[in-house]
């Protein structure tokens, strides 16, 4: 029987995996049953009754990974709730038109399945952990740098999620 609940996402420097890990931790306190797996890693979706799946911000898009695994498994994500969040640093100014461009990277996955909420993070840039071409772009766009994740504002939109596809 489907009865977990999947938390997955893509990353490249780790930050949205905690978001993720923060994610599935709430849902835990509110005994649910849950996974928190990279999308890469994900294979039978069968025991999931519902899943929340993620990607940081890169470019304006999610991450290739994230998208293929909703499009790979669209079907089957078609018949359970779905929530998507993304992860990004030009959120963290709060703008009404940084957040839609956040929005807008999910434009795609939505049109693939519906989600029943969405989620947009702040999240966190290292520039002395980033590859070279990271770094280069994130110098020429002069990207700010430091740990802008609003764990309270996770936590928070997790409880939201549960209460609509597993409520008590
Ligand atoms: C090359 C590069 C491009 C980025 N482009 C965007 C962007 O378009 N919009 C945004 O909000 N954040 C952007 N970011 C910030 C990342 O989304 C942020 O650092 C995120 O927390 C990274 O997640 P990860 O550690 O899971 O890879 C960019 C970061 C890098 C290094």
């Amino acid at each position: 029987m489907a009865d977990r609940i999947l938390v997955a996402y893509a990353t490249r420097y780790g930050s949205t995996a905690e978001v993720a890990g923060a994610i599935g931790e709430e849902l835990r306190k509110a005994g649910v049953a849950v996974d928190v797996r990279p999308v890469n890693d994900l294979e039978d979706l069968s025991p999931y009754r519902a899943a929340i799946i993620g990607s940081p911000i890169y470019m304006g898009k999610w991450l290739p990974e994230s998208q293929v695994f909703i499009e790979r498994n669209q079907q089957i994500l078609r018949t359970i709730p779905v929530a998507y969040f993304a992860v990004g640093l030009t959120v963290s100014d709060g703008g009404p038109e940084t957040l839609r461009n956040a929005e807008a990277s999910m434009d795609q996955v939505r049109m693939l399945v519906n989600p029943v909420e969405i989620g947009i993070f702040p999240g966190k840039l290292e520039s002395d952990r980033l590859s070279f071409s990271d770094r280069t772009i994130t110098k020429l766009i002069r990207a700010k740098t430091g740990d802008f994740r609003n764990w309270e504002a996770v936590r928070a939109w997790a409880q939201t999620v549960r209460e609509k596809i597993a409520p008590a």
